[in-house]
């Protein structure tokens, strides 16, 4: 198997800790042990064994993550570490040597990456930015063939924040179902939406949909490495056979405090500080770059941890975010780690004050760069 490089993950992987402000990240600040648990429960998870579990996911955790959906119960639940692992099992269950496969795009590339080096071919569809970011189903609709095993969305999108509307869903399972497609949604962002419209999941509307998901992005807790496979039962206890092979079990000690996480009340309060969080940035940043804005532009993200910025000036994305990350120590995502010069990706989940000494350092370092533009 051979895998074409992961840009995203290897740029943010080299910089992201050695940079005076990172606002790179997708998700929103991280907790502490100590902000998420009482003392009872801290003295509980210290004296737990560290075993392996269950190496499937246990119970409890299991039954909470159902929760999230509709109609699914334990059974339908894979545990896995973090949802790039959900996503890893899903690509090699679903796709074999010779086949097609869809992806969404601009997007976390990592379906695609894997589906390659299973011998798939990848059809690109992009999101298109006009008022708002829409995906071309037209060219869906032709690209889509009896060789199409899966369509891969993220819904919420990463980068671009969009959440595809029921009416988009519907034409998507319209395509898949002529073809018996699988949909692979990552829906990592559901929780991270911006206004109380909340986001549909395509487990409610098409039966042949795997979702993949976790505790990275709208439940701030990435360190945890728990994500999941959610889908239906035969789909689950093929993954979980393909899981012996890559990590077994994820986490044991991860795997109880994630089961705390997605308690019911923190659910809410954790969604709440993550809606706080981010609309309070996107308004900074929103007053930010409205001098620049015959220079950047953007559409207001319906969800997700950032904001996709198109800009016009005479430079490479990946040049220019080395240019600030040298010279002036912020650290942003080219718009080149998603096949997409000319956009820069900027994190909206760090606390209020590192956000705010980011953006202080992108206006130092834009006029720096581009003095007749940026004063
Ligand atoms: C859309 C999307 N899916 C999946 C992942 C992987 O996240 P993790 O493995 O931490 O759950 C990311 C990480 O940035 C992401 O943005």
């Amino acid at each position: 198997m051979k895998f074409p490089p992961f840009e995203l993950e290897r740029i943010q992987s080299l910089y992201e800790n050695s940079v005076e402000v990172n606002l790179t990240e997708s998700g929103v600040e991280p907790l502490s042990l100590k902000e998420l648990m009482n003392a009872e429960e801290l003295e509980e998870l210290i004296n737990i064994p560290i075993g392996y579990g269950y190496t499937q996911g246990s119970p409890l955790l299991r039954q909470r993550i159902s929760n999230l959906y509709k109609e699914y119960d334990e059974k339908n639940v894979l545990v896995t570490s973090g949802s790039s692992e959900a996503i890893f099992l899903s690509a090699c269950l679903t796709v074999s040597q010779g086949d097609r496969v869809v992806m969404m795009t601009p997007n976390y590339l990592s379906f695609n990456g894997i589906a390659e080096a299973l011998g798939a071919k990848v059809d690109y569809v992009p999101l298109v930015k006009k008022e708002k970011w829409g995906w071309e189903l037209d060219l869906l609709s032709q690209v889509v063939t009896d060789k199409t095993k899966v369509i891969s969305i993220c819904n919420p999108n990463n980068p671009t924040g969009s959440i595809l509307s029921e009416e988009e869903m519907k034409e998507i399972i319209e395509i898949a179902d002529k073809v018996g497609a699988y949909i692979l949604s990552d829906e990592i962002y559901i929780g991270a939406e911006l206004s109380n419209l909340g986001t549909i999941s395509f487990q409610h509307i098409y039966e042949k949909t795997i979702i993949t998901s976790g505790l990275s992005k709208s439940y701030s807790h990435p360190g945890l490495r728990i994500g999941w496979i959610a889908a239906d039962e035969s789909v689950v206890t093929k993954a979980w056979e393909i899981k012996d092979y890559t990590t077994v079990a994820s986490s044991h000690l991860s795997q109880h405090i994630a089961s705390k996480v997605l308690e019911p009340e923190t659910i809410t309060r954790l969604r709440k500080r993550t809606k706080d969080l981010l609309n309070r940035n996107l308004v900074t940043f929103t007053k930010w770059v409205l001098p620049y804005s015959n220079h950047l532009s953007f559409i207001k993200p319906e969800a997700g941890g950032f904001v996709f910025v198109e800009y016009d000036m005479d430079i490479n994305s990946t040049d220019l975010i080395h240019d600030l990350r040298t010279n002036e120590g912020v650290f942003i995502v080219p718009g080149d780690s998603f096949g997409m010069d000319k956009f820069v990706r900027i994190g909206l989940g760090s606390k209020e004050e590192e956000f705010t000494k980011g953006l202080v350092l992108l206006s130092k370092g834009l006029s720096r760069i581009f003095p007749d533009i940026f004063t």
